[in-house]
């Protein structure tokens, strides 16, 4: 069976993605920065592995790199996000936030990718999906909420290099928006499960052809303006 790695993978969309990848029968690579508190991650049951990860953590990075050389990744699954500050306008943006935001949600999952490059390519595969968000979405925004917005913005911006620079590897790199999903991030009024969404990305990822390398989807299967 093929191997997925999901950042984040103790709570949230990426615990779910593992849970569903699990009871598919693939080898999970499932990280989180504190593994010896993730008793949810730990309840599911199939071929997981629960590996420590702190994206913020260039080190972390490298031993996790160095513990998994030689191991192919069919899907790199950087998911591990956060929201930074709800709201934050220019007029009261905190800069020390907003540079902790962009060390997680940009900074990690280039990193991450990076460092894992030869995992993929070594894989049949060979994807990176990068759970981004549509409030990076320059075309659709609708202002506010600059931290988070300009992150995934950036982050966009970093994969479509990234799929440049992998093309001739055989790497398709693509960035997902959720949907607004019920989680700890999404809060609990939000119109999508973490199971539908998990599924669809799950379902886009598996659809996957060599064209698709550089592009943004919403998590249903639909295109994403950049
Ligand atoms: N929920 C939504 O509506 C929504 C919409 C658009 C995009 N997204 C994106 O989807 C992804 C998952 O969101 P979610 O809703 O599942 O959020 P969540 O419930 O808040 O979970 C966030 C996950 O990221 C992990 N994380 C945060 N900082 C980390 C770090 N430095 N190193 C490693 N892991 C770290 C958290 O681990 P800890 O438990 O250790 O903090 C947790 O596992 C994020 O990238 C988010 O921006 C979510």
């Amino acid at each position: 069976m093929p191997t997925v790695l999901i950042t984040g993978a103790n709570r949230g969309i990426g615990l779910e993605l593992t849970r569903q990848y699990a009871a598919d029968g693939w080898r999970v690579l499932a990280t989180c920065r504190y593994p010896n508190k993730a008793t949810d991650l730990a309840a599911i049951k199939g071929d997981v592995e629960i590996h420590r990860l702190d994206v913020d953590d260039a080190p972390s990075i490298g031993a996790l790199a160095a513990s998994l050389e030689g191991q192919s990744i069919d899907v790199l699954f950087n998911n591990a996000g956060v929201i930074g500050k709800r709201g934050a306008s220019i007029a009261d943006i905190d800069y020390a936030v907003w540079a902790q935001t962009m060390t997680t949600n940009l900074f990690g999952p280039v990193r991450v990718a990076w460092a894992l490059r030869d995992n993929v390519m070594a894989s049949t595969l060979k994807v990176m999906a990068f759970t981004s968000s549509k409030m990076g979405s320059i075309g659709e925004n609708t202002g506010g909420n600059v931290i988070y917005r300009s992150s995934k913005t950036a982050l966009n911006m970093a994969v479509s290099c990234l799929a440049q620079e992998l093309e001739s590897k055989g790497v398709t790199a693509i960035v997902f928006h959720p949907g607004h999903v019920r989680t700890d991030m999404g809060g609990p009024t939000a119109p999508v499960s973490a199971t539908d969404s998990a599924a669809g990305m799950r379902k886009v990822v598996a659809g996957l052809v060599p064209g698709d390398n550089g592009t943004f989807w919403n998590y249903d299967g639909a295109p994403l303006p950049w």
